[in-house]
């Protein structure tokens, strides 16, 4: 008998799976659900995904393995979609291919199945992922198959006494991680409509969060944060602390409209607290300890980096190649930064390393300025203006005399 194992959430989708699977393909079903940090409790999963008819249910931990592989790489690389967004489900979906491929090739299973619709993003990240760690496992999506709305999946559960979960139904899809969490549909599909406080799980409002500042010390070795206000913990207890402490204070709500990889403009919500505090920390530790032309350079292949995130492409010699340039530059990532979270904001406030290419002698107004002010002399040359030229190309800024501004 054709085995085919599920990636299994507990949800109404992926337990109606189980059974549409094995009367679809006469297939024994196997499930797989993984702890990435969501937050939920997966005991009882095991039990739900035999009761609905699977085979064998696993249950794997594999934050450590999430947080070690994939999150860190990517904050390293600096890697932030379009800007904004810190990539949670994104950086997800390979480890969650890798793991069903796994399974599938301990169980001599011929085929995985997802619960992606075909709209998203995240089929075609599952589905490129797995094709590229073991092309002969075929890939289902029942979902993109079967046709059913909500009310047809509860009757297609209620007609094979599958209890159907029992929460309420929540108007938006979700998908959390240790890395943040996605929320979209339902009013959110107005790109003007502000979204409802409900959304929102993992930070406080604004409007509530205490009056006071919270500082927080982020502590890195060669681009690795290690300690927050000096203690040493381990990556997953650190980006569990400091998505506490930046939740608590608002800090990490995104709202954006992003260009998805199967060509629409969607809009999203992020909730990403860890995320938001690490990527300013180290990108602010990275330019106080690297040469310019190197941070420059680095901050391209950033943009490539979340690009090939955001569009499946983990699994990939162009990624392997990236993670080696940006291992070698985390070299002098070594040092401490301060940032302080308020109402939402989370702003760096100090920063300090051994490697510091940051030189006060040089950089003082003040009396000590060891900077050899006829130096500029020499850049006008090397751009090849002849002084008097330089001078005369001088530009006054808007609404101000030259006499003010000194210029
Ligand atoms: N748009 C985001 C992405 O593509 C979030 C996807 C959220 N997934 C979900 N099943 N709700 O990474």
């Amino acid at each position: 008998m054709e085995r085919i194992v599920l990636a299994y959430s507990g949800g109404l989708d992926t337990s109606v799976a189980i059974p549409w699977l094995a009367e679809r393909f006469g297939a024994e079903v196997i499930t797989a659900t993984l702890d990435l940090g969501q937050g939920k409790e997966l005991d009882e999963i095991r039990e739900r995904a035999l009761r609905a008819g699977a085979r064998r249910a696993h249950v794997l931990d594999v934050r450590e393995e999430f947080g070690r592989d994939y999150i860190l790489p990517a904050l390293q690389a600096g890697a932030v979609y379009e800007g904004r967004y810190p990539l949670a489900t994104a950086l997800g979906r390979p480890l969650i291919a890798k793991k069903l491929v796994e399974i599938a090739e301990i169980e001599d299973a011929t085929a995985i199945a997802h619960g992606c619709t075909g709209k998203g993003n995240d089929q075609v990240r599952i589905d490129v992922s797995s094709r590229a760690l073991n092309p002969k496992i075929k890939v289902i999506a029942p979902a993109r198959l079967w046709g059913m709305t909500r009310p047809d999946e509860i009757e297609y559960a209620k007609a094979r006494s599958i209890r159907v979960p029992v929460t309420a139904q929540n108007p938006y899809s979700t998908d959390s991680n240790l890395w943040g969490r996605s929320i979209e549909c339902g009013v959110l599909e107005d790109p003007w409509t502000e979204p409802p406080e409900d959304v929102f799980t993992l930070t406080k409002s604004p409007k509530t969060c205490p009056d006071t500042p919270a500082y927080v010390e982020v502590e890195f070795e060669r681009g690795v944060p290690l300690k927050v206000n000096g203690v040493a913990l381990s990556f997953v207890e650190l980006v569990d602390s400091l998505s506490t402490i930046a939740g608590s204070h608002g800090v990490g709500r995104i709202d954006m409209v992003e260009n998805r990889l199967v060509g629409i403009k969607s809009r999203e919500i992020y909730e990403a607290p860890a995320a938001v505090v690490l990527h300013a920390a180290h990108k602010e530790l990275e330019t106080f300890v690297i040469p310019k032309d190197l941070e420059r350079v680095k901050r391209e292949l950033s943009l490539k980096y979340a690009d090939l995130v955001y569009n499946g492409l983990w699994f990939t010699p162009l990624r392997e190649a990236l993670d080696a340039f940006v291992a070698k530059t985390q070299d002098r990532v070594t040092g401490v930064v301060r940032l302080k979270l308020f109402k939402g904001s989370c702003t760096v406030v100090g920063r300090r390393s051994p490697f510091a290419l940051y030189e006060h002698a040089l950089a003082t107004y003040d009396t000590g300025d060891l900077f050899d002010h006829t130096a500029a002399e020499g850049f006008i040359k090397i751009w090849g203006l002849p002084v008097e030229t330089a001078a005369r190309k001088r530009v006054t800024p808007l609404g101000q005399s030259r006499e003010k501004t000194g210029v």
